[in-house]
C-alpha cells in the first residue's frame, strides 16, 4: 500500500506523462525489446521503428492502463482484474517478465524528466508498479 507522500509522487510524475501515452509507451516498449530481447517474443506482430503504428497503439494502450492504476492505488486489484485475466490466462505472459518492463520503465521516465525526476519519486513510482504487476501476476495457477 502506497503512503499518501508516495500516491502524491506518482501522480506527480504520471502529470507530466499524461497526453503523451503513445510516444512514451512505444519507447518503452523499444527499450523492453531492445535491453531484453526475450521478451520481443511475446510482440512477433510489432514492428520497431519508433513510429510504427502498431508500436505506438500498444504502447498507447499499455500507458492507459498504468494511468487507471494511478487513480486506484487503492484498488488496484478491481481496477486492473480484467487485465490480470488477459496476461495470466491468455497472454500467459512469464511474471518474470515484468520486473524487466519495470526497469525499462524507470529509466524512459528518467531520460524525459531528467533533474525533476528526484529519488523520491523514482522509490514511489518502483513500490507501484511492483504492486501493479503483482495484482497482473497474482491470477497464474
Ligand atoms: C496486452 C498492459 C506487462 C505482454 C496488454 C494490454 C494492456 C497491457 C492494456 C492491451 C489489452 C487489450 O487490448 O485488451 C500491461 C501493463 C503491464 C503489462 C500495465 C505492466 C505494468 C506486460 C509484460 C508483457 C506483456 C511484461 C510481456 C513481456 C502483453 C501482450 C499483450 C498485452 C503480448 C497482447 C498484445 C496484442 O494483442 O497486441 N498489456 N501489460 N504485458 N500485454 Fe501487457
Amino acid at each position: 500500500m502506497l503512503s499518501a507522500q508516495e500516491r502524491a509522487h506518482v501522480a506527480q510524475v504520471w502529470d507530466l506523462i499524461a497526453g503523451h501515452e503513445a510516444a512514451f509507451g512505444a519507447e518503452l516498449l523499444l527499450r523492453l525489446f531492445t535491453v531484453y530481447p526475450s521478451t520481443k517474443i511475446y510482440f512477433k506482430h510489432l514492428g520497431v521503428c519508433p513510429d510504427e503504428a502498431q508500436l505506438l497503439t500498444h504502447g498507447q494502450r499499455l500507458l492507459e492502463a498504468v494511468g487507471v492504476a494511478v487513480q486506484h492505488t487503492d484498488h488496484l486489484r478491481a481496477a486492473l482484474s480484467p487485465l490480470a485475466d488477459l496476461h495470466a490466462q491468455v497472454l500467459r505472459v512469464d511474471p518474470a517478465n515484468f520486473p524487466l518492463l519495470i526497469q525499462c520503465f524507470h529509466v524512459m521516465l528518467a531520460s524525459h524528466l531528467q533533474g525533476e525526476f528526484t529519488v523520491q519519486m523514482q522509490a514511489a513510482w518502483d513500490k507501484f508498479l511492483t504492486e501493479v504487476a503483482m495484482v497482473l501476476t497474482e491470477k497464474y495457477q
